[in-house]
């Protein structure tokens, strides 16, 4: 490892289970020597899965609805408390589609559904880094990602309402990462990741397949979520300064391709 975080402060948002993105740049940011909280939904912490990855990345846990304005506040503060000082870098890894949830399609869902699968997935977003720009809770130099997928640009039906929450956390990223860089001197972007079999992921439709094509089209395969961790962990480091405002692909070459060989193949009639 490269002790690229060494000395820095963190809030890791969406470690679930060890399958988690999240999880995984929790433990990369360990090796890395970086301090932080862990936070997930209050609901999440029932399962209990968080309390081991705070026991082996020696850090604390603080719960928070990411759509509470109420909990964001009081995490941050609690964040600066714990850790000694303001915040290096945050992680937004959080993802929920109601409508996916309970099956209704796109061409009809449930408006209710609606608003609140975007104040999770897209809104909440905004909500954190209104606090920690509002608290000047950011370093400067610190660096603030949110995990996002490619449905944002590109049609994939199944990805349902996720797709608009997409395009509009990618948008977020951009509007207050100009308000972020000329004030505060911190960089917001976007990772746009291979699909990935995690909770959040596997519960779209269809997964495997999209798992599967997205596989056989990308001239590198499908980047992991560990592969992702460590793509956050250079954004995270001062090795990335200047890089702001982007949608960065990590999806092993798929956003460019049209069509691979093992692809067509499968068209090919003998
Ligand atoms: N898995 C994939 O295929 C894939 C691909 C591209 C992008 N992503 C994105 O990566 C991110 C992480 O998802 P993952 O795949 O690791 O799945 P995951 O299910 O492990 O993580 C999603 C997290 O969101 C949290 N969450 C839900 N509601 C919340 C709330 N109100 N407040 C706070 N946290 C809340 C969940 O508890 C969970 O920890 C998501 O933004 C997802 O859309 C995933």
């Amino acid at each position: 490892m490269y002790n690229l975080l060494k000395g820095k402060r963190g809030i890791i948002f969406g470690a679930l289970d060890e399958n988690s993105i999240a999880w995984k740049v929790a433990e990369r940011a360990h090796e890395e020597r970086a301090s932080f909280v862990l936070t997930n939904a209050p609901v999440a912490m029932r399962m209990g899965a968080i309390k081991e990855l705070a026991k082996k990345t020696n850090s604390e846990i603080i719960p928070a609805d990411a759509t509470s304005m109420d909990d964001l506040n009081n995490l941050v503060e609690k964040s600066m408390e714990i850790l000694g000082g303001k915040i290096d870098f945050v992680l937004h890894s959080i993802g929920m589609s109601v409508n996916v949830r309970k099956g209704l399609p796109y061409t009809n869902p449930n408006y209710k559904y609606t608003e609140k699968g975007w104040d999770v997935s897209a809104l909440s977003f905004h909500k954190v880094m209104n606090v920690l720009y509002n608290k000047d809770a950011m370093n400067e130099w610190g660096s603030i990602v949110a995990l996002t997928y490619m449905a944002a640009q590109r049609v994939f039906p199944d990805y349902n309402d996720m797709a608009d929450n997409k395009a509009y956390l990618e948008s977020i990223a951009r509007s207050f990462g100009y308000f972020f860089g000329v004030d505060k001197k911190v960089r917001v972007n976007t990772i746009s990741q291979s699909p990935t079999w995690t909770t959040a992921g596997s519960g779209v439709k269809g997964f495997e397949g999209f798992f599967n094509y997205a596989e056989k089209m990308s001239p590198l395969g499908n980047a992991t979520a560990l592969e992702c961790a460590d793509y956050t962990i250079s954004l995270f480091s001062d090795l990335t300064k200047k890089v702001t405002l982007q949608n960065l692909f990590h999806d092993g070459g798929f956003s460019n391709m049209g069509v691979s060989q093992a692809v067509m193949e499968k068209f090919i009639e003998e």
